[in-house]
């Protein structure tokens, strides 16, 4: 083709830069930051076998966590897979590894690193996997919310509940202020404790996951539900509004699931007939109410597992998961609910080339990428994690 070149150079370090393989750094973003030393190239055919003996050379000395929303080609070296409650309690659960590598999003590794010891390691891959629900949520902005909360003079009303994917500085600031951190798994058994402490919640980043809790599990109006916008003076809400609401929703969505329509359930059931509609409670509200189960990342591949033979699924959720799926149960007729591909960018930084150059620094004796939170910051989200791993 004419004016196409067979080489391509990865743009220069502006805001919009596709950073290929985390190179360069993406100042607006959760801490993107350039990965020091040489890739492997990713069409190098000795990555596996490179990943298997550097893993092999560090032994026991290495624990690699792997999101469920990963890439086969990382999935393949993880020592633990799971949603982010199960690897939050299993990076809290291996003490005696020295590195725990995190194949996952950044708020993933800060979390590891507040749960383990001092004396342990947390590695990404790639720092530019970051989270863009994670972005939406800046310090200094819930800060702004809970001053108005203050001198509207409900603050001692209200208990701050954090999704796990939120930055340290949040679970910091919801811990200081007597809150919990949840998951998707646990979201119902964080709110029900939370409506124990307090007569109002406020919920971060994730709008959804918190009305979709609040009014499909506990039994909430829409009504009691308004949504806190940074970005509006006020958060857009009137002093009667926050005073009636019970649960005050911040303006943060996941940008996967929340690419999940009512369309695109009434399509699939239109073309497949008699099929299980599965999504997770990141997804919209209309789109939670049209399907036929919710659940989160565990939930969904333990509701396929349980599935007969011949059943048809149409499962709204990340695509390296759904294929995976799709392809442990031939059995089953597994299929993503969306026509469009729908993978997380920021879970895909890591890839095989990445993992690689992780290990084979460890091995030499140099530790990249480590995550740390700073000691005061870590101290408050710990007693909000703790707080999430206590729940009954
Ligand atoms: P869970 O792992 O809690 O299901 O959350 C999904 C997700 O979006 C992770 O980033
Ligand atoms: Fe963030 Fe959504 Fe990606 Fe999870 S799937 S890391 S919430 S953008």
């Amino acid at each position: 083709m004419a004016g196409v070149t067979s080489t391509w150079t990865e743009p220069s370090n502006t805001a919009t830069a596709l950073l290929l393989l985390g190179r360069g750094s993406d100042p607006a973003s959760e801490r993107g930051v350039d990965c020091p030393g040489d890739l492997p190239a990713p069409s190098d055919p000795g990555l596996v076998a490179r990943a298997t003996a550097a893993k092999a050379a560090l032994g026991d000395r290495v624990f690699v966590l792997g999101h469920h929303y990963q890439r086969d080609e990382v999935i393949q070296f993880a020592d633990v897979t799971g949603d982010s409650f199960k690897l939050a309690q299993q990076a809290a659960a291996r003490p005696d590894a020295e590195f725990i590598v995190f194949c996952g999003v950044h708020f993933m590794a800060e979390s590891a690193d507040i749960l383990t010891t001092p004396s342990q390691q947390v590695i990404l891959p790639d720092l530019a996997a970051g989270c863009s629900m994670a972005d939406m949520a800046v310090l200094g902005q819930v800060e702004t919310a809970w001053e108005r909360f203050t001198d509207l003079g409900i603050a001692g009303d209200v208990v701050p509940v954090t999704y796990m994917n939120s930055s340290a500085d949040i679970k910091g600031f919801v811990g200081r202020n007597k809150g919990v951190v949840c998951t998707s798994s646990n979201a119902k058994r964080a709110l029900t404790w939370s409506f124990e402490q307090g007569s109002k919640v406020f919920f971060l980043p994730d709008q959804h996951l918190g009305r979709n809790t609040a009014v499909l599990e506990m039994g909430f109006d829409l009504d009691d539900c308004v949504l806190y916008d940074p970005h509006k003076p006020g958060g857009g809400l009137t002093d009667d509004e926050l005073r009636d609401a019970r649960m005050i929703l911040w303006r943060g969505h996941c940008s996967v699931h929340g690419r999940f329509t009512l369309d695109s359930v009434r399509e699939v059931r239109e073309r497949v007939p008699g099929v299980n509609v599965l999504v997770h409670p990141e997804c919209r509200h209309d789109v939670v109410r049209a399907a036929d189960q919710v659940g989160s990342t565990e939930y969904i591949i333990k509701a396929l597992e349980a599935a007969p033979a011949g059943s048809a699924w149409a499962v709204g959720t990340e695509l390296n998961l759904v294929r995976r799926l799709a392809l442990a149960h031939p059995d089953k007729q597994v299929m993503f609910l969306d026509r469009t591909v729908c993978y997380c960018s920021t879970m895909n930084r890591i890839d095989l080339p990445h993992l690689v150059w992780a290990l084979e620094e460890l091995v030499a004796g140099r530790v990249p990428n480590v995550i740390t939170v700073d000691e005061d910051t870590a101290h408050h989200a710990r007693a909000a994690l703790d707080q999430m791993l206590a729940l009954p």
